[in-house]
Order: C-alpha cells, then sequence, then structure tokens
C-alpha cells in the first residue's frame, strides 16, 4: 500500500519526572509524578500526521527490550505502519530522560540507542515506500547519512522533502537542497545562519535561507506564532506572520513535533503553506495543553471544534 506520509526518524522511551522548577548543575530537586511515555521526535511527528487522518509508514528503530514493545504498540495503536521499523539486538531502545517543570517548559537528555544504528541501507530497502509518498518528513535524531539518503530518495521521486532540523547540528548543503521545506524554531534558524536573533531583522533571515539554498522555510517562535517565509517572483522572499494559538501551557514536550507532523498531514493532503501552518499552530497549542508529547497530540476531530 502507499502511505501518503513516510516519516523517518526516532522512537524514544521518554522518562518523564515533573518538578516545581528544572535543577541547575550540581543541584537536587524532588519531583512529583514520574512516567513512561511514548516519544522520540520522529514518532511523534508521524503520530500527530496520523492522528490528523494521514495513512502514515514509520522507518525507524528500536532495541529487542520492553520499551521497544512499548513504542511498537503505541505507533501501531495509531494506525500507523510498522513494518518498516527495525528491531536491532544488542542495544538499548532510545530513550530520553525529561524534566517538566511548574510552566511546562522542560530540559532533555537523549540516549539514542537503537535509534543511532537506523543505516543508510534500511532506509534504501524502503525506496519504493517513499518514491509513493507524497511527503517524506526528517528530523536529526536518526544518523546523518542515514537522513541524507531519505532526503535524496524522497527528492529523486518528486515527494515533499519535510526537514525538521531538530536536535539542531550542522548539515551538509546537499541535505537542504534535497529539502524542499525546512521547519525549524528561532534558536535553529539563528544556529543555521549565524545570527543572534532571527526576529530581529526577517528580510536578512529570509536571505540567509536563500544564501544555505533553502526554499520555503517555517520558522516556529513558541508562544509568539511562526514566520511562513515562501520564495517569491524575482528571489524575492514572501513572508506571513503566523499568531500562535494561546492557550495555558502545561507541557511543551514534543509541541514541535506536532506542528511539523500538523504540517506533513496538510501538505500530504494537497494545502498550501500558509494554510498548513496555521492549522499547526493549533495542533501545537492543543499539545501544550495537556502532558507529554503524542499522548497530548489532537485527533482531526478535535481540531475541527478549534478552526
Ligand atoms: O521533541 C520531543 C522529543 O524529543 C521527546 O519525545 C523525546 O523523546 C526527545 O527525543
Ligand atoms: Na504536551
Amino acid at each position: 500500500p502507499a502511505f501518503a506520509v513516510v516519516v523517518v526518524g526516532s522512537l524514544n522511551a521518554d522518562l518523564t519526572i515533573t518538578t516545581d522548577r528544572l535543577p541547575s548543575a550540581g543541584e537536587t530537586v524532588a519531583g512529583h509524578g514520574f512516567v513512561t511515555r511514548p516519544g522520540g521526535k520522529g514518532a511523534n511527528q508521524a503520530v500527530a500526521a496520523a492522528r490528523l487522518g494521514s495513512a502514515v509508514s514509520l522507518i525507524g528503530a528500536v532495541g529487542a527490550d520492553a520499551y521497544g514493545s512499548m513504542l511498537l504498540e503505541a505507533a501501531r495503536c495509531d494506525g500507523i505502519d510498522t513494518d518498516s521499523i527495525v528491531t536491532i539486538a544488542d542495544i538499548s531502545t532510545g530513550v530520553a530522560v525529561i524534566e517538566v517543570d511548574a510552566h511546562g517548559e522542560n530540559s532533555i537528555v537523549v540516549f539514542p540507542g537503537a535509534n543511532g544504528r537506523l543505516a543508510p541501507h534500511h532506509v534504501e530497502k524502503e525506496a519504493e515506500r517513499i518514491a509513493a509518498a507524497a511527503v517524506v518528513c526528517l528530523c536529526l535524531e536518526s544518523p546523518l547519512e542515514t537522513i541524507m539518503t531519505a532526503a535524496r530518495l524522497g527528492h529523486q521521486a518528486g515527494a515533499t522533502v519535510l526537514l525538521n532540523l531538530s536536535p539542531f547540528r550542522e548539515v551538509p548543503a546537499q541535505l537542504l537542497a534535497d529539502a524542499d521545506l525546512l521547519l525549524v524554531n528561532e534558536h535553529e534558524a539563528a544556529q543555521l545562519l549565524g545570527s543572534t536573533d532571527p526576529t530581529i531583522d526577517w528580510g536578512a533571515t529570509a536571505l540567509g535561507f536563500i544564501a544555505r539554498g533553502v526554499g520555503d522555510v517555517v520558522v516556529t517562535l513558541g508562544a509568539r506564532g511562526s514566520m511562513v517565509i515562501q520564495g517569491g517572483p524575482e528571489n524575492l522572499p514572501l513572508l506571513t506572520p503566523i499568531p500562535a494559538v494561546p492557550t495555558h501551557v502545561v507541557d511543551t514536550t514534543g509541541c514541535g513535533d506536532a506542528f511539523t507532523g500538523s504540517v506533513a498531514d496538510s501538505l500530504a493532503r494537497g494545502d498550501g503553506l500558509v494554510a498548513a501552518a496555521r492549522r499547526a499552530a493549533v495542533v501545537a497549542s492543543m499539545a501544550a495543553a495537556t502532558k507529554g508529547a503524542q499522548d497530548s497530540y489532537p485527533t482531526v476531530n478535535e481540531v475541527k471544534i478549534h478552526v
């Protein structure tokens, strides 16, 4: 079967402690809740798109352990095809240790585990699946060569390649060239462009992206919404600010992934980028209002009530 959205990315068990405030270095603070939840940027994006109705296949890797089984089960519960998730025998499933404070802010340490073993050949084996997709959705929690292979296969087949530069690292120009759409938060944008704050001068920011060979970009700004940057006529970038959807923030873990998965679902349906970013703002805001990453993502019917 063809899948509208193919996500190539990570699956992590999110070991989450809630606490009043995040500890500083060398400090111990008391937590008042602990729960293990399905997470990982790739799996989160896949779940966000699937809840919004897309047929989704996730290409990834887990270990042969209880966390791996939990993550496969969680993906299947959301109707995600898991046939392309490989199980690696001699390494742990990816794990994220997450602390969430009273304001919904978090700090996360990720151990990639099996995600770090997702190799280019695993992705090449799924070339047909990738070629048949409308949207190929990528983030940077898997090895760079693997993500580059997926981007190349998607690009060659004419799929829309969506690249979320998270967690940030420097990437080869070829990866940016193979991506049709870049999704970054303001910090990732600043790191990519070597600037201090992209919001100070959007014109310069847009030109910076063009100089990096990037086509369309969405820069997410947390509670300040997002900015859609599109190539206009004569290389003049078109800037469209998208307002945030206000909410009471409980837990922002995975809100960026919710945004990305929602955009993937919209683009797979043929929606324009501005419309996609507007709905993604609703989805991300709903995700921020409840605990967890995937656990907080809305279904298509829940979103309809809000738009
Ligand atoms: O983006 C949120 C995700 O980052 C969490 O689910 C955690 O697994 C980390 O990878
Ligand atoms: Na949440």
